[in-house]
């Protein structure tokens, strides 16, 4: 192709700005975040992961009638399907857990005759569904894989104090019987639930602009954060913390890394480029977890690749590196890492449905074509 006909590609969608939303607003210049206009952090200090759920959806925070209904709702879902109960034992032991969580979903939407009704109705009702049912997927599955029994969600609890609970029983040692715990856990879940037109919200919103069901939607969705680019690096991140384990040779480790032209997961960020603005808020769970239950090694794991990473880099860490090491200190297998992301972007997954949905435009766009010129079938005798 010759110069002149070069069109501008803008490979990985770079800069491109696809659209309008008014879910959040992510600031790289001033390193900030903002949910329907409220700053992350505030939300993190002031509200549940319920009333963040809520502002996402609705676009205001909930009063306390409207969160008691909310929660009245979303709980009186907490039951599942004997047939997915079956499915999910059926499933592989060593298959991926978030294989696991796509499943689900997908089945979901062989139940629901209503799956074609592209209404805010129907969609808040699935997002309600798959809110209480995921948690649940995701204890059970990780129990199944312990040779454990199930443990039945508790309509009384919070998502995040009954996901603690159905993973991890309530026992003293248990972090569903330590409130600073559960609020940890549950504040990794708000600066989880949403992050505008990143990976995987904005193939859940290519497959809604088809017209497609909000279960493809979201099938898709965690088929896209499973990749190591995006919500798979939190487990990648422990992967790296455990196999360097001590933390005198991260610096070491990183270099080496680098001189290999190999990614370090958990840094860097297509949008943020003088670091991630839920950074600050989930190191503060990270280290306070870390004081609770002996995770020095992980705090010095920690800050040794950090600063090394910086030094050679500037690179920033993103998200998933202070919540890599939190969800380890919590217990949770680091399979499941990316499933707990899952569990929270469904907030931000089904409000992008919604907008997408009632202000639609098929995503469709154009290609280069960069491959041999037109030219004549020779038959197949003849090749
Ligand atoms: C999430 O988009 C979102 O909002 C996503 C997310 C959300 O909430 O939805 O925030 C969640 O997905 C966080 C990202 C998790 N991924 C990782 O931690 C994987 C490691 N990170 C990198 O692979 C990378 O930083 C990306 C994929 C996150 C961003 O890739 P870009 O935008 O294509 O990176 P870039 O072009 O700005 O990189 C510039 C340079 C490159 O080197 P050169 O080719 O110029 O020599 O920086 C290098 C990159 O190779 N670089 C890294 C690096 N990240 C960037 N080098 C080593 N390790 C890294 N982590």
């Amino acid at each position: 192709m010759s110069d002149n006909t070069t069109p501008e590609v803008r490979k990985g969608l770079y800069g491109v700005i696809a659209d309008y939303t008014a879910v959040s607003k992510v600031m790289p210049e001033t390193n900030s975040l903002t949910y329907r206009g409220y700053a992350v952090q505030d939300l993190v200090a002031e509200c549940s992961f319920e009333e963040v759920f809520y502002l996402l959806w609705n676009g205001e925070l909930p009063n306390e009638e409207q969160l008691a209904e909310f929660n009245r709702r979303g709980r009186s879902y907490r039951k599942l399907d004997a047939g997915l109960i079956a499915l999910i034992h059926s499933l592989p032991l060593d298959c991926h857990p978030m294989d696991v969580m796509r499943t689900a979903v997908s089945y979901m939407g062989t139940k629901d005759p209503e799956h074609f009704t592209p209404d805010v109705d129907h969609i808040t009702h699935v997002g309600h569904n798959l809110l209480a049912q995921l948690p649940m997927v995701l204890a059970m599955d990780i129990r199944r894989r312990q040779g454990l029994d199930i443990i039945a969600p508790d309509p009384d609890k919070s998502v995040a104090h009954n996901l603690l609970s159905m993973v991890f029983g309530n026992g003293p040692d248990s972090p569903a019987s330590h409130p600073d715990d559960v609020r940890d856990f549950e504040k990794s879940l708000i600066l989880y639930a949403e992050h505008s037109f990143n990976a995987s919200t904005f193939t859940g919103r290519v497959i809604t602009s088809t017209r497609s069901d909000v279960y493809s939607a979201i099938t898709g969705a965690i088929g896209a954060l499973k990749g190591p680019l995006h919500g798979g690096a939190n487990e990648f991140v422990m992967h790296t913390m455990l196999e360097i384990d001590d933390p005198e040779k991260a610096a070491d480790w990183v270099n080496n890394a680098l001189d290999n032209k190999d990614l370090i997961m958990g840094f860097g960020h297509r949008v943020y480029k003088r670091g991630d603005s839920r950074v600050p808020s989930m190191e503060a769970s990270f280290r306070d977890l870390a004081e609770r239950h002996d995770g020095a090694k992980w705090v010095a794991m920690y800050e040794n690749m950090r600063d090394a990473m910086d030094a050679r880099t500037g690179i920033k860490p993103n998200l998933d590196f202070p919540a890599g090491p939190a969800y380890h200190l919590l217990g949770f297998p680091v399979d499941f890492f990316t499933p707990l992301f899952v569990v929270a972007r469904i907030a931000g997954w089904t409000a992008h449905i919604v907008e997408q949905y009632s202000d639609n435009s098929l995503i469709r766009p154009l290609s280069a074509y960069n491959g041999p010129e037109q030219r004549r079938v020779t038959p197949l005798a003849a090749r």
